[in-house]
């Protein structure tokens, strides 16, 4: 197994490019089932979440290719599996998205239902509501969930939960939806740009599909689909992290290729913080000047400040001049890095959804635990700011959604490295 090194203090200099994004190449690679024509990705990033969601497409019958420049072809070979067992959904939930589009164009799915992760409960319950009122037979069985459809109808949808809208539950519903006889309302819908881009990927293929980008998608159902080419969008966690490893170390970094549209909420608020954050033709910068001022951050759904970068931000706000209120919207209980963070001496309570962040004078380094993907993140971030060596285990968390983390902070100027444990 293998660990981070990584030695603070050093300022992060320079210009890094950002990836794909994780969370939009996941779902646009399943969709890939609701067309027997091949399709072409492009900028898919090179990570573990995306090698299991080849290999899940693989037992559904998909055969898929990656060329040198990154693309991914895929094509359908055999349409009679309709299984995605425990094995894959247990390593990456993303994968219960493959419900929607078996049903479609299959007509049958058996997903294994997925468990809790270290961030808490996380029901599927709008995903199995939205296709129930497409007209699927579901039964939960053995830890399974069974569907069934000779052919989904259209239908009026309200997708919004107790947390607001669902990413995941959108992608399933309007993929589901796109084959489905009539037309289909979708409202409460989910507006994260990983949601758009799946939205014009199924456009290209032939979907019929109005409001892109807002809470009302209205979706006409097409008889079939085609093959179609792809560009994934730049990862805007991945730039954001990015731009926090520039913040937290009072570097001065450029994200080439990060969206600023996409990162309104997070530039807003490291504004607030003191930072000076600027979009400059095709990239991000960041640079710090003086001390990091505290502030409060919510996470919400897009276009609030993501959930996905609040461990990053908390990292960053353990070094800021005064006290900090982080509330976690999205997953209240995602917070499990708070106590890896305090190893390193920073001094954060939790009450109820939210982080109390008192800014210490210097964090220390040590040995830590990473948890999850971003909690990992922002472990590697305290670590490129902490006194002395950090050494973070575990980390083929961080692997699942950053490509070689380790070597695009080398070329930043961070002292860090990956060794592998005996
Ligand atoms: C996506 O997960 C992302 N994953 C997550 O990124 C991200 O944290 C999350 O959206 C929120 O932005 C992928 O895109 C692969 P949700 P998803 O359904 O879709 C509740 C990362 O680090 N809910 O939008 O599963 C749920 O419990 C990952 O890259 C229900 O109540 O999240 C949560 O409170 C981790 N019922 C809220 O909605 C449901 O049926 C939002 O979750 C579904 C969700």
């Amino acid at each position: 197994m293998d660990k981070i090194l990584v030695e603070g203090g050093f300022p992060l200099r320079g210009t890094v490019e950002v990836n794909g994004s994780k969370n939009a190449a996941l779902p646009i690679l399943i969709s890939t089932l609701l067309t027997d024509q091949r399709c072409t990705i492009r900028n898919v990033p090179n990570l573990r979440d995306v090698d299991s969601t080849l290999s899940i497409l693989e037992e559904l019958g998909m055969r898929s290719e990656r060329s040198a420049d990154g693309a991914i072809e895929i094509t359908e070979e055999d349409r009679s599996p309709y299984t995605a067992p425990y094995d894959h959904v247990r390593r990456m939930r993303a994968s219960v998205c493959v419900l929607g589009p078996l049903l479609a164009r299959r007509g049958k799915a058996k997903v294994s239902l997925p468990g809790g992760c270290v961030f808490g409960v996380r029901p599927i319950d709008l995903h199995l509501k939205g296709l129930r009122a497409l007209g699927a037979q579901i039964r939960i069985h053995h830890g399974y969930v069974e569907a069934e459809a000779r052919r989904l109808r259209g239908a009026t949808i309200y997708l919004g939960g107790p947390f607001g809208s669902s990413v995941l539950g959108t992608a399933n519903v309007m993929m589901a939806a796109v084959l489905a006889e009539g037309r289909t309302l979708i409202e409460s819908a989910a507006c994260e740009p990983e949601i758009v881009d799946l939205a014009e990927f199924l456009v290209k293929m032939g979907a019929r599909i109005r409001g892109i980008g807002t809470p009302r998608l209205e979706i006409e159902g097409v008889r079939e689909l085609g093959g179609a080419e792809h560009s994934i969008i730049p990862d805007r966690i991945e730039a954001g992290t990015f731009l926090i490893a520039g913040a937290i170390t009072r570097g001065d970094v450029v994200v080439k290729g990060a969206r600023i549209d996409h990162l309104t909420a997070v530039a807003d608020v490291l504004h607030s913080a003191g930072l000076y954050i600027s979009a400059e033709n095709d990239a991000v910068r960041i640079h710090a000047n003086g001390k990091i001022q505290p502030v409060d951050v919510t996470t919400l759904p897009y276009p609030g400040f993501p959930t996905d970068l609040q461990a990053q931000m908390i990292a960053l706000l353990c070094c800021a001049d005064g006290i900090s209120v982080v509330t976690e919207k999205i997953y209240p209980d995602r917070f499990i890095h708070i106590s890896e963070l305090g190893r390193m001496g920073a001094n954060i309570r939790k009450e109820g959804p939210s982080a109390i962040v008192i800014g210490v004078r210097e964090l220390s380094g040590a040995p830590v635990m990473a948890s999850d993907l971003r909690a990992s993140a922002s472990l590697v971030l305290a670590g490129l700011i902490a006194t002395g060596e950090t050494e973070i285990h575990r980390v083929y968390h961080i692997d699942r959604g950053y490509e070689k983390i380790e070597d695009r902070l080398q070329s930043l100027g961070a002292k860090i490295q990956r060794v592998t444990e005996e």
